[in-house]
């Protein structure tokens, strides 16, 4: 085939900001290729999969809700089948291989966007949320080893969630104060604070030493990240969380380097 076809696997995937993302990156690299949302009978995943690699198609993103569901019908890897859910599907290979870039993706959002001297390795990190957001940012803060508090308004959740977890902690969200005390890095993966100006941590709790990650994007500062700004913590936006899970599926699938200016340009303008 001479065009390469990407794609998201969804239902519904109408707001995705995906598409618009990874074109922009072929379009940078004159690449020839289309990215194009499916949206599949929730019954019909594998049917979806195997048609996908008999056309072709290159690389399919997974979302709701069938990040859990694509373990079972393509290969996962180690991390994908620890967190127990697939964004990713790779068609390069002999057969389809599943990855979780929402892991990676938050690891590198981290890294590339917070203050140099942050170090993952050996950093306490608190995460806030035990949901699908809340178990990839969990299971890759822990590849990056970190040690990983969880606190959760189930409490159940995150000491369920922090049993799977190399190093990791459960705790309801009255713990937030005294783990944020010591702790170097905070991220909410909640949906507290999308379309609704709440926060999932007491504003007093934050300090200047923190570095406070929000998966929320919408909006893109949120109560969170305002609080944190006005203690002089370094501050980093859903999007940016958003962007590097499409740049490691784009490096993975295509093997290049992504242009992470011109898809963080395409997404950013869409927000
Ligand atoms: P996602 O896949 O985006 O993580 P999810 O699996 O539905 O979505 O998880 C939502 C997360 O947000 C959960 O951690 C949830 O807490 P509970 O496990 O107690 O439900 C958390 N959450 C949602 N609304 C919340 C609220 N108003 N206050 C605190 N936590 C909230």
């Amino acid at each position: 085939m001479a065009m390469d076809v990407f794609g998201l696997l969804g239902n519904p995937v109408g707001h995705s900001l995906s598409p618009p993302m990874h074109e922009a990156a072929y379009e940078e690299l004159d690449i020839d290729a289309r990215y194009v949302t499916f949206e599949p009978d929730p019954d019909d995943l594998e049917a979806a999969v195997e048609g996908a690699a008999a056309l072709g198609v290159t690389g399919l993103n997974v979302t709701i809700p069938f990040k859990r569901d694509a373990l079972a019908v393509v290969e996962p890897d180690d991390l994908a089948d620890r967190i127990g859910a697939v964004n990713t599907i790779d068609f390069t290979g002999d057969r389809p291989t599943g990855h979780n870039t929402d892991a990676g993706g938050a690891l590198r959002a981290l890294r590339e966007q917070s203050d140099a001297s942050l170090s993952l390795e050996g950093a306490r990190a608190v995460v806030v949320g035990a949901g699908g957001a809340g178990r990839a940012i969990a299971f890759g803060l822990a590849d990056a080893d970190a040690t990983v508090d969880i606190a959760n308004r189930t409490e159940s959740k995150a000491h369920d969630l922090a049993d799977e977890v190399p190093n990791a902690t459960g705790h309801g969200l009255d713990a937030l104060e005294e783990l944020l005390a010591d702790a170097d890095v905070l991220v909410n993966a909640t949906s507290v604070g999308m379309e609704e100006d709440a926060t999932p941590v007491p504003a007093d709790a934050l300090h200047g030493d923190l570095t406070v990650m929000d998966a929320v994007y919408r909006p893109l500062e949120t109560r969170l990240l305002r609080d944190a700004a006005d203690v002089g913590a370094t501050t980093v936006d859903g999007a940016w969380m958003l962007l590097y899970q499409g740049v490691e599926a784009f490096e993975r699938w295509t093997g290049r380097d992504a242009p992470v200016d011109a898809m963080n340009e395409a997404l950013r303008s869409r927000l």
